[in-house]
């Protein structure tokens, strides 16, 4: 038996395949619609998810309660549509017919994020926080999880915040504020923080946050804040105290976990686990750390499988999409790094998550003063947002220090502070952190290269970002991959 996740409706559909104790698929609708932030799933990615079922029996399960999101929709005073009830509602046509007759069980939105966690976690029990923006009620949840004696997970709800009081939300309205995208460009909000300071925090926290301890609000941020909104106030001051707070009231929740679950394993999830900056302060807390690569929406397309597998899966990279055949051209790169500096790659199966890892990667040497500019050049973006390394992981305490409790920072989820940031300023942020990536001996295609670079350059580091057009999903095939070279004159290999 296979099992089929679906999660759709929001800005990043996606499609997961469980079978034979692994993740055998796992994708993002837009890599194949070429929409950026695809609601839909479309009939390519739910065909090649079904190439992974093969003959086998399949059953599909949805990532949560069409019904409950409705009445929350209602709540909120917007007009859902009645079609919407049915989660069949974001398959396309053609994505439909391909699941014609199939009967769509649903979960409970919060669920769905605790199981893509805990079961793709190497831990035995865990204490789960969830944290996100909106699904159907609830905003915050904690969870005790563990295995029982035939090996099946349980979840045991300790703890919930329910619509409207949602820091997701929150963070939003802070990113909509400083004129940026919500729900799309948090990420951007996080690195403008840097060049804010502190002066309107107090002001800010006083007139948003009713009482931090029970995360209560002052109003019903869904919206944004109000206008005229703390006018007196940067964009980079609004971004550096909405993030200050965000990471008083994340920490509020920690505190909270920490009290009603023994276990000092942690499974953090939902969108607020994006925030790498938040999250180095998560090892004050926890012994142990895991953030599934995939944490937001997107990913509990694999909690819903989860939830019906029941068991623990092997989960050891978030390599789970479409697969560019041949060898990672190791040498290939090599030679141009050394002699353009930058170089893509689009080789073997892509990334599921936000984050290029490797396989759908702009590399580039991190040393000297021009590169951060040539790159943002090619990737047309704000100049004041940094890229992140990828490293050798026994070398990076060389390089970086650590957060409490990171060991390693396998999928970027997590800001360290730059030994030397003067050397590599591409790779170092104007607070001198860096978004790191560790990578293990894991044989893995950026592992060999890393290898080589070192092997040449004595240098355990590259910078890595995301290999897409400008306001284009990342490069999925080799045909996106031709597209890239051929805007922006930038060699990709496979
Ligand atoms: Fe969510």
């Amino acid at each position: 038996m296979k099992y089929i996740g679906i999660s759709a409706g929001f800005h990043d559909a996606a499609v997961s395949v469980v079978g034979n104790n692994s993740v055998l698929f796992a994708a993002h609708s837009e890599r194949y619609s070429n929409i950026k932030q695809d609601p839909m799933i479309s009939a390519a990615i739910l065909k090649e998810a079904l190439d992974y079922v093969g003959d086998d029996d399949f059953e599909v399960h949805y990532y949560e309660r069409p019904w409950l999101k409705f009445l929350r929709q209602l709540y909120a005073g917007e007009k859902p549509k009645l079609a919407s009830l049915s989660p069949k509602y974001y398959l396309s046509e053609g994505a439909q017919s391909l699941l014609k007759g199939k009967k769509f069980h649903t979960h409970s939105h919060h669920l769905s994020h605790a199981a893509s966690g805990f079961q793709t976690s190497k831990f035995k029990e865990a204490t789960v926080v969830i944290i996100d923006a909106i699904g159907e009620f609830d905003t915050v949840t904690i969870w005790e999880a563990r295995y029982d004696n035939n090996n099946i997970a349980r979840y045991k709800k300790l703890y919930s915040k329910k619509y409207p009081n949602s820091i997701g939300l929150y963070y939003s309205a802070v990113t909509q504020r400083v004129g940026l995208k919500p729900n799309e460009e948090e990420y951007i909000t996080m690195g403008m923080s840097a060049y804010g300071d502190n002066k309107f925090y107090t002001e800010m926290l006083l007139n948003t946050v009713a009482d931090i301890n029970e995360l209560q609000f002052k109003d019903n941020y869904h919206i944004g804040f109000p206008e005229n909104f703390m006018t007196s106030a940067s964009n980079e001051q609004i971004a550096h105290s909405g993030q200050a707070i965000l990471e008083k009231l994340v920490n509020t929740v920690m505190l909270r976990a920490r009290r009603l679950c023994k276990s000092h394993n942690l499974v953090f999830g939902g969108g607020v686990a994006l925030n790498c900056l938040a999250n180095r302060l998560l090892g004050k807390y926890f012994d142990n750390i895991w953030i599934m690569p995939n944490p937001g929406d997107a990913g509990s397309s694999l909690g819903a499988a989860l939830l019906e597998y029941k068991e623990k899966v092997e989960f050891s990279s978030a390599f789970l999409g479409t697969k560019i055949d041949g060898e990672y051209p190791v040498q290939g790169l090599i030679d141009v790094l050394l002699s353009d500096k930058i170089v893509g790659v689009a080789s073997g199966k892509a990334e599921f998550g936000p984050r290029a890892l490797g396989n759908r990667s702009l590399l580039a040497d991190p040393r000297g003063k021009d590169i951060k500019n040539k790159v943002n050049e090619i990737k047309r973006r704000q100049k004041f947002r940094p890229f992140a390394p990828v490293i050798l992981e026994e070398h990076v305490h060389n390089y970086f220090m650590m957060p409490l409790n990171w060991h390693n920072s396998r999928y970027m989820q997590v800001v360290a502070k730059c030994k030397n940031p003067e050397r590599f300023p591409a790779i170092a942020h104007h607070d001198g952190t860096s978004r790191v990536q560790t990578v293990p001996k894991d044989g893995s295609g950026i592992r060999l290269l890393l290898e080589e670079w070192y092997k040449q350059t004595g240098c355990p580091m590259l910078l890595n970002t995301s290999l897409n057009i400008r306001g284009a999903p990342m490069v999925n095939n080799r045909d996106d991959a031709d597209r890239f070279e051929l805007t922006y004159n930038v060699k990709v290999l496979s």
